[in-house]
């Protein structure tokens, strides 16, 4: 099979399109014929790019760790899915990931595709919808009513946290660069406050949850804007300060099939979208690295 592989320590320039081997799904595996793939853009900083989870040298190592595709093997002592089935999903860090022809994934890290989602906008969805929900509800706590402040609402995680919220029935106050706050507001943003413009502790009283995706002086303020009894949740940085009587939490997004289902029935249901900011053929996935650490908003997609 084609893949695109790294074979030493380094960036995106050491991303080669070449022939490799096709992956032997293990028990508890199926292989996926990939359509389209998504990464993060400093995932080859990681230490998982490369070694496994015993800390083995596992170079070359090929990146980009959501899959949208179709199944195209399923070993015996693997369940849950048939030949042909459409699927998507977030696979471990620690192996192989989808910039190439085929996969072999975790059964249990993907789930079916939603109907209403091709195959690029399902790729863009497992890290930053599973994100979204586990910063929300796992972490956060979140229940209707609650007031929820997004920091960073127009990028790929906080738009998602955004129609996560308002789709919970929470109040939704949006915040990042004033280019964003159209898209806040159409994702179900009830306000935006302009980050260039307002300090967020001048703009708004006391709320029931931050989601941070910024990180800085930014969360280190925003300890103060949550009430008593409130959490602070970042993905960015573990917060330096605590929130009075409340709660501070940093965490890492992890693979969750219930999660991805409950994720695609919104997708299909009430009309849940990732944001894709660009798409690249998978031969040109050093270039799409390069491009998305150049500021593309939204997920960069690998088509295969
Ligand atoms: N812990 C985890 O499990 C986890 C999971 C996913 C992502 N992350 C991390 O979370 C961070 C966000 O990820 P992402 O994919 O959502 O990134 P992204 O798409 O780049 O979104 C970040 C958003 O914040 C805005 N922003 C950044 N700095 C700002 C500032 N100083 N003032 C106002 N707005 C600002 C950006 O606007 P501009 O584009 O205009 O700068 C963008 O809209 C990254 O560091 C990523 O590695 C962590």
């Amino acid at each position: 099979m084609k893949a695109v592989r790294i074979h030493s320590k380094g960036g995106h320039e050491g991303l080669v399109h070449e022939d490799a081997p096709t992956p032997t799904p293990a028990t508890g595996d199926v292989l996926v014929e990939v359509r389209a793939a998504s990464f993060v853009p400093d995932e080859l900083d990681w230490g998982s790019t490369w070694t496994d989870r015993a800390g083995r040298d596992r170079t070359p190592s090929v990146p980009a760790h959501e899959v949208a595709g179709v199944v195209s093997e399923v070993p015996v002592g693997t369940s849950g899915f048939a030949v042909n089935d459409r699927v998507f999903g977030l696979t471990d860090w620690h192996r192989d990931g989808a910039a190439a022809e085929f996969v072999a994934v975790e059964a249990r890290s993907l789930a079916r595709m939603p109907e209403s989602l091709d195959f690029t906008q399902a790729a863009a969805l497992p890290l930053i919808g599973l994100t979204a929900w586990q910063g929300l509800f796992d972490h956060g706590g979140l229940t209707a009513g609650q007031t929820v402040v997004v920091h960073g609402a127009g990028g790929g995680t906080g738009s998602i946290v955004v129609q996560l919220a308002a789709h919970a029935g929470a109040r939704v106050i949006a915040t990042g660069r004033g280019k964003a706050a159209d898209l806040a507001r159409q994702l179900g943003a009830d306000t935006f406050v302009d980050l260039e413009k307002e300090r967020i502790e001048d703009a708004v009283g006391q709320v029931d949850l931050v989601f941070d995706t910024i990180g800085g002086d930014l969360l280190a303020r925003s300890a103060g804007i949550v009430r008593p009894g409130g959490v602070l949740v970042s993905i960015y940085e573990p917060p330096p300060v605590v929130p009075e009587g409340g709660r501070a939490a940093f965490f890492v997004v992890e693979p969750n099939r219930e999660q991805l289902v409950q994720l695609a029935e919104l997708a299909d249901t009430a009309g849940l979208r990732p944001h894709v900011g660009a798409v690249y053929p998978l031969a040109d996935t050093a270039e799409a690295f390069a491009a998305k650490q150049r500021g593309i908003p939204g997920k960069v997609v690998l088509q295969a």
